[in-house]
């Protein structure tokens, strides 16, 4: 298929797929794939850890957190039916960068992913308040899988290896500080995913986060 399919097509190609993986790793650039292969394996690890019952639910999830990265600007505003997860106003006035996540919920509906798993999806740009296991798992993973090279990885690595909401915590100040160094809005469930972590969380993760600021 294209490298740029619109919705419909992205979601024909995953439906008739034996396997996720087969077409993900023909329709994404290399190193996205390469990025959401291994953040399936770290959130399937995850899971194991911290018990999360549907190992493969946060697999898939994980498999396809980015799946709407592959969908253009002009294919993600053509979308009419969102599945029940449609993006808010701020996220329509962004773009791709928080568009992906309904988008990618919104596929993985379509492919029976729905529940948990499409709302990990959904959510694993910003997070949101009262986060599910599932979407620490994916927010986790999204940051801290082997493959990431940024100076910040062995970091999110590190607090990973403290604790879940850490590295979530971690992941959503470093993401809300490269935002505001834009000069851009943050989303106001980013806000609300630090509060819902709790203050020394927070503190920490900020702590963290410093020293790439
Ligand atoms: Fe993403
Ligand atoms: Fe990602």
């Amino acid at each position: 298929m294209s490298a740029a399919p619109d919705f419909d097509g992205l979601v024909a190609a995953l439906r008739g797929a034996d396997d996720l993986s087969s077409v993900l790793g023909t329709i994404m650039p290399p190193g996205r794939w390469r990025h959401s292969d291994a953040a399936s394996r770290l959130a399937a690890e995850l899971a194991a850890q911290y018990r999360y019952p549907a190992a493969d639910v946060a697999r898939r999830a994980a498999l396809l957190h980015d799946v709407g990265r592959t969908l253009t600007t002009s294919a993600l505003a053509a979308i009419v039916d969102w599945r029940g997860w449609p993006p808010d106003e701020d996220e329509r006035a962004v773009g791709p960068g928080l568009m992906h996540g309904p988008a990618g919920a919104a596929v993985a509906a379509a492919v029976g992913l729905a529940g948990e798993g499409a709302a990990a999806i959904r959510y694993h740009v910003t997070g949101r308040a009262d986060l599910s296991l599932l979407d620490k798992i994916i927010m986790a993973a999204d940051a801290a899988e082997e493959t990431r090279r940024y100076p910040w990885a062995a970091t999110a690595r590190r607090a990973l290896q403290e604790s879940l909401d850490l590295a979530v915590a971690f992941w959503i100040t470093l993401k809300a500080e490269q935002v505001r160094a834009a000069g851009r809005k943050l989303h106001p469930r980013a806000s609300q995913t630090l509060a819902s972590l709790g203050s020394r969380i927070a503190a920490e993760a900020r702590r963290l986060v410093t020293p790439f600021l």
